[in-house]
């Protein structure tokens, strides 16, 4: 791997699963980052999608020290700049464009880009990033389209994401360009609104232990 997607790489350790959050208030972002650290996925990611994200964002970079927190759903370069502001140590996006590129160029925040095409994978390892989401995974083909990227497209490494879960994420780890999946399973809304920390810390913990089969 190259430069900044390197980094990334060396962050997210031997994690198999990121976890996407959709974090509706932003005081539960501190015990819900809590409990996926001590349950073994300790880089996660908070998706823009809600008033509170970049705040959720601040505390747990603040107040969570075993964490590794990035924010995703990233669409532009002013977003970009807040998240990283706000303390990401990386940045997600669905997809790639021109103004991302140049955004990420200009920072030391590595960037993870959605890319499914052969021309999107192509754009983007000439920019130098070869560590990339692949979203909507189902929905864009699965472990079938994923295989059929390796030997025409071999540098370039992909985080599954959409429609994965428990019961499918080892199939994608098997899958020889993927690095890890990315996923909303393990804080399901209800547990994160009635504050059940243990139950998704439980989740967490046999999240962060799947393998490939
Ligand atoms: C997303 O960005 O919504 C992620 O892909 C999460 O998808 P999931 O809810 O299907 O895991």
């Amino acid at each position: 791997m190259t430069g900044k997607s390197e980094k990334l790489f060396s962050l997210l350790g031997n994690q198999p699963v990121i976890p996407v959050l959709k974090v509706k208030s932003a005081a539960a972002a501190v015990p819900l980052a809590r409990a996926l650290a001590k349950g073994g996925l300790r880089l996660i990611e908070i998706t823009l999608r809600t008033p509170d994200a970049l705040e959720a964002i601040r505390r747990v970079a603040g107040e969570v020290e075993d964490a590794v927190v990035g924010a995703g759903t990233v669409l532009n370069p002013k977003q970009f700049d807040e998240a990283a502001k706000a303390g990401s140590k990386f940045i997600v996006s669905p997809g790639l464009t021109g103004s991302l590129i140049s955004a990420a160029a200009a920072s030391e925040v590595p960037l993870l880009p959605g890319a499914i095409t052969p021309s999107e994978i192509m754009v983007a390892l000439e920019a130098g990033i070869d560590f990339l989401k692949f979203f909507p995974a189902e929905q864009a083909g699965g472990t079938t389209f994923l295989r059929s990227l390796a030997s025409p497209l071999a540098a370039a490494r992909f985080c599954p994401t959409g429609g994965i879960s428990a019961l499918n994420a080892e199939e994608y780890l098997a899958v020889p360009n993927v690095v890890c999946v990315g996923g909303s399973w393990v804080a399901p809304d209800d547990l994160v609104r009635d504050g059940k920390w243990d139950v998704i810390e439980s989740l967490a913990r046999h999240a962060s232990a799947l393998k490939a089969i």
